[in-house]
């Protein structure tokens, strides 16, 4: 048995109560550390990838394809809850292979065809590779979701290892940022509610945002039409 101090695990696991732990968690709970360190740092390499390829754009093109950036990490409670109800094995090196959304960055672009250009000149990078994509925005979810999620790894560099890691990235515009954002809520808020009206209500607003980024978008591209003429 190994002493341990509550209140350094106590964020990792909400149920453990004593002070003494069997050697078993304690290895457990060193290793969910260190992957959580892991992921951590491959998320940071993802956006510093992304802010750099921002600012890069910003002064050769004068603007920003990308409006903001967030980023999480799954927490270990988050972890553990995940692989139960899937039925999986709890352990790190299960969720590391199972689970392919523990670091997670949520890129937000002014444009549609922002979100294809920063995919683009992120998975063109030597260091990315890409493992799976989802176009929810050709493919929009039943419920009107839309979204560019890519699944990549990218390698980070330890102090005695390279580790290869999984990063989920979701790219949106800010218009289908603000119609996830609400639909998350009302969501979990009408989680008991099978109402057919509201599920097609919050469709509908979908299907109308989708309309406004595709407006917004030839808006855009008039614009850039203008600026080209005026300097030939
Ligand atoms: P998860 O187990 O939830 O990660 O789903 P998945 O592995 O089937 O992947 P999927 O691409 O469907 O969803 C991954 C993530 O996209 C979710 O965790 C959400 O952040 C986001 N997402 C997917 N569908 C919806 C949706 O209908 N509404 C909202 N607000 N977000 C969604
Ligand atoms: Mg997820």
């Amino acid at each position: 048995m190994t002493t341990i101090e509550y209140a350094n695990v106590s964020y990792l696991f909400d149920r453990i109560t004593g002070q003494i732990l069997p050697e078993e968690m304690v290895n457990t709970i060193r290793n969910f550390i260190v992957t959580e360190n892991l992921y951590m740092s491959a998320t940071r390499e993802i956006v510093t990838k992304l802010e750099n390829l921002n600012s890069e754009f910003k002064s050769s093109h004068a603007r920003n394809p990308i409006h903001s950036i967030h980023s999480r990490v799954k927490t270990p409670m988050r972890i553990v809850n995940k692989l139960q109800k899937r039925g999986l094995e709890i352990s790190v090196d299960s969720a590391r292979y199972n689970l392919t959304d523990i670091a997670g960055v949520r890129v937000i672009c002014p444009y549609i065809d922002d979100i294809y250009l920063v995919a683009n000149m992120l998975l063109s990078q030597d260091d990315i590779k890409l493992i799976r994509t989802s176009d929810y925005i050709k493919n929009p979810k039943a419920n009107g979701y839309r979204s560019l999620h890519h699944i990549v790894t990218v390698p980070v560099f330890l102090s005695t290892k390279v580790e290869i890691v999984n990063v989920e990235i979701q790219i949106r515009t800010i218009a289908m940022d603000f119609w996830a954002s609400l639909e998350h809520e009302l969501a979990y808020k009408l989680s008991d509610s099978k109402e057919e009206s509201v599920f097609n209500e919050l469709k509908g607003c979908a299907n109308e945002i989708a309309e406004i980024d595709k407006r917004m978008q030839h808006l855009f591209n008039i614009t850039i039409n203008q600026n080209n003429q005026k300097d030939l």
